[in-house]
């Protein structure tokens, strides 16, 4: 299910997002936050990004075609499908982390709290300071624990409370109690799995609004995934998550709603596409479409 209708919310009905201010317009029109009334059974929910008609392209080539969905605030959203579908591409696309690559453009619109993430007017380095990102392989800093923590800060100049900041963001990334003592030593000496949580701390250090994970546990052992897959569940209390992953039981248990694409072969190129968006319930036991049953029930893909 793509596209569900939006009303505006009373003011009360949601908390205003007062942390979000990304575009030079932002002052002059503040947005009231959008809410989307889901099945009768679920609560209203607050759209975080609005997401209309996108494309995106490497060059000459598509990878990702004319998709509209929503994500909501504070829950996890997963983002299933094939290889090559376009799973990264599209969530790096939510926070402009290509905009380096040459070539790369996105058509349609991200819209973010309301504001166009790909406007003139935006701030890109204020779009990754709201939306962090993680990746698949821990990528720790060749420097200590505290400085890998305090790097985002820093260089944001938010430099008051930084020890407190930096026990935060440790302590939400459910890393505080195994770190405590050795702050001062190299992030390099940690397990796989606590430089995957080290990372997410990174990222929570400059307490974003939403959280990008591309598949975060995938180069993990089972016992450090399951510690990355508990962490999503008490992080989605405080920020929005988006998380792409490979391995359908681990969207199953850790996200509320389930974005599955796959691959439009009918033209001249392989281009990802939304296929099916819904509760994840929905998605795995009662999916609209048959390329998403053959697809989580195995048979494809
Ligand atoms: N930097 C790039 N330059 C050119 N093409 C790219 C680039 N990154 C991705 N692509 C192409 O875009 C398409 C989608 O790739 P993407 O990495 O988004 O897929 P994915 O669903 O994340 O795949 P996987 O599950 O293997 O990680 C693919 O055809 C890929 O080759
Ligand atoms: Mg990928």
């Amino acid at each position: 299910m793509t596209g569900e209708p939006s009303v505006s919310a009373r003011r009360g009905d949601v908390a205003v997002p007062n942390r979000v201010r990304i575009g030079a317009d932002r002052a002059a029109t503040p947005t009231t936050p959008r809410v989307t009334p889901e099945a009768s059974r679920e609560p209203r929910r607050e759209v975080v990004f609005d997401i209309k008609d996108m494309s995106a392209y490497y060059g000459d080539s598509q990878a990702l075609g004319w998709t509209t969905l929503e994500i909501y605030r504070h829950i996890v959203t997963a983002v299933i499908g094939p290889s090559g579908c376009g799973k990264s591409t599209f969530i790096r696309s939510l926070n402009r982390m290509n905009d380096g690559i040459p070539g790369f453009r996105v058509e349609g619109q991200v819209l973010y709290h309301g504001h166009d993430v790909y406007a003139g007017a935006t701030n890109r380095v204020e779009v990754r300071r709201r939306i962090g990102m993680v990746f698949q392989k821990p990528n720790p800093f060749p420097k200590s624990i505290y400085d890998n923590v305090a790097w985002a800060p820093r260089n944001l100049g938010m430099r008051d409370g930084l020890d407190g900041r930096v026990e935060r963001a440790l302590t939400h990334a459910a890393l505080w109690d195994e770190v405590k003592d050795r702050l001062r030593e190299s992030a390099l000496g940690l397990s796989g799995g606590q430089q995957q949580r080290l990372c997410i701390a990174r990222a929570l250090a400059i307490e974003p609004d939403v959280l990008l994970l591309d598949e975060p546990a995938s180069a993990l052992d089972p016992i450090a995934t399951a510690s990355i897959e508990d962490l999503m569940h008490t992080l989605k209390h405080r920020y929005t998550i988006v998380i792409v992953t490979h391995n359908m039981q681990q969207a199953a248990r850790v996200a509320d709603r389930t974005a599955f694409f796959g691959l439009d072969t009918t033209g001249a190129q392989r281009v990802g596409t939304l296929i099916e968006y819904d509760d994840t319930q929905t998605i795995f036991r009662q999916p609209r479409d048959t390329r998403t049953r053959d697809y989580v029930s195995g048979r494809f893909g």
